[in-house]
């Protein structure tokens, strides 16, 4: 039993040393919505303020690319070949920490993510962050629909608000971010695996030309005098052309190669989660 005292100034030195965590910073990629689904959860899990970047809309702002020590940040994306969406990526590497406590998360369908999570985190820690923690989600199938089309159900719901909490825990356990591990993840190193089956959209008859997405193809992959048309050796899968079109007229197209590459029964496997 310790006196009124000695409990306030143990309290006020272990005050001292505890990090401070002030905000959850979550960058997030969702072209159909699962990766959106999974983030909140975990924000509802880790229960601190809360800013979200969607960046597959548009790039974030340049001042909220910096973050701070005591801002955990949550880097999501689904996976796409077993890789980060290029997109995605392009807009990961903008992004700078100062020993900034980070959570990777990729969403996939239960094909495999292969390279997503070690492509994560090794562009993420040179540039300042420190890993502290990892999951991999299994998620509706953006294009095929039928793939793991209850997921995330309840109990993977359940176990990404579990994630957060326990991230937010740990973190206010320790007095430096140095003292937690980076978690040991599946993938990688680089050379990283090569994508073997691309869905790549097309215009349908619905297109009238209007050449918006011609402007917005981040690899200038539709020909402007033809936008039903795509330059497949161009095309990085990245849809933002099939989620912006005015007119919902261009589509992925899938090919046979693509489905059977995708036929898989998702409804035994679990969610992954990655602790130090
Ligand atoms: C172009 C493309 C490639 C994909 N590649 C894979 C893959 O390699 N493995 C897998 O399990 N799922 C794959 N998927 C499925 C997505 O990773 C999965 O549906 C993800 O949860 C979608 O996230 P979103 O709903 O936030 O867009 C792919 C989806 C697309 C559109
Ligand atoms: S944005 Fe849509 S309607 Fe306009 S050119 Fe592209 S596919 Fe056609
Ligand atoms: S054609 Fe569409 S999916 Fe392909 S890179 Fe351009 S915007 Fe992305």
């Amino acid at each position: 039993m310790c006196t009124g005292l000695l409990c306030a100034i143990i309290k006020v030195s272990m005050e001292g040393f505890v990090m401070k965590i002030s905000s959850l910073h979550v960058f997030y990629y969702s072209f159909s919505g699962g990766t959106r689904k999974v983030v909140h959860e975990f924000a509802r899990g880790a229960a601190l303020p809360t800013k979200l970047y969607n960046t597959l809309k548009n790039p974030p702002d340049p001042k909220a690319c910096f973050l701070k020590d005591d801002d955990l940040t949550l880097i999501a994306v689904p996976s796409y070949g077993g890789r980060v969406p290029a997109i995605a990526l392009e807009r990961i590497k903008r992004m700078h920490g100062l020993k900034t406590p980070c959570v990777i998360l990729t969403t996939y369908s239960g094909r495999g993510y292969d390279d997503t999570l070690a492509e994560l985190r090794d562009t993420l820690i040179p540039n300042g962050f420190k890993i502290i923690g990892a999951a991999a989600v299994i998620s509706r199938h953006s294009i095929l629909r039928e793939l793991s089309a209850e997921r995330p159900n309840v109990e993977d719901r359940t176990q990404i608000r579990k994630f957060g909490q326990d991230i937010k825990s740990r973190l206010l356990e320790c007095s430096n971010v140095d003292q937690l591990a980076t978690p040991d993840i599946p993938g990688g190193p680089a050379p990283y695996r090569k994508p073997k089956a691309m869905i790549i959209p097309y215009g349908t008859k619905d297109c009238d030309n209007c050449g918006y997405c011609v402007k917005r193809c981040p690899r200038k992959a539709i020909p402007f005098d033809n936008a039903k048309r795509t330059l497949a050796t161009e095309c990085v899968a990245c849809m933002r052309c099939v989620y912006e079109c005015p007119r919902h007229a261009r589509v992925p197209k899938i090919t046979f190669a693509n489905r059977n590459a995708n036929t898989v029964d998702s409804s035994n496997m679990s969610c992954e989660f990655f602790l130090g």
